[in-house]
């Protein structure tokens, strides 16, 4: 797009904020509902028809209009969202809706499911409501993402798809009133806000459609476009509002992928709702730098963990798929659902990373039963040699939901069969356990080659290991022993469900999760626990957003009917927030 055209996109875009503006003004003072009524908060879900009471919400906008905000370095060349039909992408679910008559074992289990959940957000209601989390031990509550209410905007769609709407109606009356200006805490994260708080609202309102919500990612989006007011528009993980006002930022010169690659499905989404192109703009320009230094790293194909944004380098000699890069490679693939397959530079940053990553990254652990599962190490350079660390994060569990995704819309079988082994090797490990669940991180013995068959060798081993704690066959050691009701794991089974139809996931399912509730339910909730080599182990006070957010919605979508979220026309954040596909 050349400048002019680029002027004109904008006074276009202006025309339609302003429209959107005053509409807001004008239906702010009483926004009627669209939402229907039914509420069932323990007998699940039953739906009643008649239409009660409409609520209205009262919609305040925040105290600062970051739209109207002076840019000390604008855009030339602004990019919008690729044009054209979306491309018809090959099927991801085995099955649009559960083909089977009524399966009561998965009914009582989404039961039990959202009966947790119920559980986990009255505790909220009643000792952190409006807080960023609430403190499942001592029944406190605590800011920790800007305070705006992490936990509430990040729950706020696992109301509507367990069916609890009066619940999502209370919710959404405070997220129309939070103010993005007022912030407890002047470092405000970008990535952390982007995924939880972006995600959550905008999936809230692709699900209700209820104008309020809009109208709060919208403001919100305009604050965080300001962390990319910098000289090579690049941004940085910290917004800081005062250096913002002063056109003071700049790049980070050492940042991580996921901390810049995992914001481009939540702006590219909010530009193709809007129809203001720049919040893709900001992205695709992270983009284009990522796909420009793809092959030229030390492991091409894959991106070092530390990136320098405002050089726009990559020379850092450490990669790994989990800590700080997982959601960079993951939105790689959702990028292409979300793009609807119009964007091909996606498709080859997709092919050329998980081969690579394959060939470098994946390993095969040494297990009793010479297990034919695959889990995703790390790797570090050293004077062009590669050092493998065979090391398993709970956090690298998603990788095999993002090969099977990939596999599906890039119908590549062998990614699909990759997926099926990665997702089987954190189910493995879930299983080794007395408790039924995999710890935070542990290291185990890699084999020679991920496709040949490896035999167990207890003298290596033994080898391995430095002390001898009790541990699980094929483990050398537990490197953190905690579970922090992380999703990755259920997540991936998730995805090998719905792909494959194969009820063994669904099985596998459930076994995590009697072992997650037996060892984390509190009186009020459930609490990150210490060591997972234990029964009973002592707990942490912490219940992370996620929990709600992600870990509960993925395991109550695994015993629901398929068609709830279906893959073909929905594509997750990295916080499990639901995003609508082009048709
Ligand atoms: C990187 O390499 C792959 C093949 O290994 C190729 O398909 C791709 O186009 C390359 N990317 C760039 C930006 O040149």
């Amino acid at each position: 797009m050349n400048q002019f055209q680029g002027r004109l996109g904008r006074r276009y875009v202006a025309v339609i904020v302003f429209v959107c503006v005053c509409l807001f003004l004008w239906r702010g003072l009483d926004f009627a509902t669209p939402i229907g009524d039914s509420y069932s908060a323990t007998s699940g879900g039953t739906t009643s028809t008649s239409p009660k009471t409409v609520d209205s919400f009262k919609y305040i906008p925040s105290t600062d209009d970051w739209s109207k905000a002076q840019v000390f370095y604008p855009v030339e060349d602004m990019m919008s969202p690729p044009s054209g039909t979306p491309k018809r992408l090959p099927r991801v679910q085995a099955h649009s809706s559960s083909s089977i008559l009524a399966d009561d074992v998965s009914a009582k289990r989404k039961q039990a499911v959202k009966a947790k959940f119920v559980k986990s957000w009255e505790a909220y209601k009643t000792h952190a409501w409006t807080k960023d989390e609430l403190q499942p031990l001592s029944g406190k509550g605590k800011q920790s993402i800007s305070g705006w209410s992490a936990q509430l905007v990040d729950a706020m769609d696992t109301l509507w798809i367990m069916d609890l709407k009066d619940e999502f109606r209370r919710a959404v009356k405070e997220v129309a009133i939070i103010d993005w200006s007022k912030t407890g805490d002047p470092k405000i994260n970008l990535f952390e806000v982007t995924i939880r708080y972006l995600g959550g609202l905008l999936a809230a309102y692709e699900l209700s459609q209820e104008p309020a919500l809009l109208a709060k990612a919208t403001e919100l989006g305009d604050a965080l476009y300001a962390t990319f007011d910098t000289p090579n528009r690049l941004p940085s993980h910290w917004l800081y509002y005062e250096a913002a006002r002063k056109g003071e930022q700049q790049a980070d010169t050492s940042m991580s992928g996921a901390a810049g690659g995992s914001l481009c499905l939540e702006f590219t989404r909010l530009s193709q709702i809007t129809g203001d192109p720049k919040y893709y703009d900001a992205t695709e320009r992270i983009k284009k730098f990522f796909f420009r230094v793809q092959n030229e790293t030390k492991i091409p194909g894959l991106w070092p963990h530390d990136m320098n944004y405002r050089e726009e380098t990559a020379d850092d000699s450490r990669f790994n798929l989990g800590a700080g890069m997982d959601s960079m490679y993951e939105y790689l693939p959702k990028m292409h659902a979300l793009l609807g397959g119009l964007d091909p530079e996606y498709e080859t940053m997709v092919t050329t990373a998980l081969d690579a990553a394959r060939d470098n990254i994946l390993f095969r652990p040494m297990t009793p039963n010479e297990d034919d599962i695959l889990m995703a190490g790390s790797v570090t350079i050293n004077d062009g040699k590669a050092t493998m660390m065979p090391e398993m994060e709970h956090l690298t569990c998603f990788v095999g939901g993002m090969y099977g995704l990939a596999g599906k819309l890039l119908s590549r079988d062998d990614y699909v069969d990759l997926g099926s082994r990665l997702t089987n090797g954190c189910v493995w490990a879930y299983n080794a356990f007395e408790t039924n669940i995999m710890p935070e991180n542990s290291q185990l013995v890699a084999c020679d080659s991920i496709d040949s068959p490896c035999e167990y060798d207890s003298d290596k081993l033994d080898k391995a290991r430095t002390k001898t704690p009790p541990l699980p066959d094929g483990f050398v050691r537990v490197r953190d022993s905690r579970y922090m009701l992380r999703p990755e794991a259920i997540e991936s089974v998730f995805y090998m469900w719905r792909i494959t139809g194969d009820h063994t996931w669904r099985d596998a399912a459930w076994r995590m999760w009697e072992g997650i509730v037996r060892e984390t339910e509190t009186e009020l909730a459930f609490a990150s626990i210490e060591d997972v080599r234990v029964r009973a182990s002592s707990k942490a006070d912490s219940m992370e957003t996620f929990w709600m957010g992600e870990t509960l919605k993925y395991f109550y979508l695994i015993f629901d009917d398929e068609s709830n979220i279906n893959l073909d026309e929905w594509v997750f954040n990295t916080e499990a927030h639901p995003l609508r596909r082009p048709t």
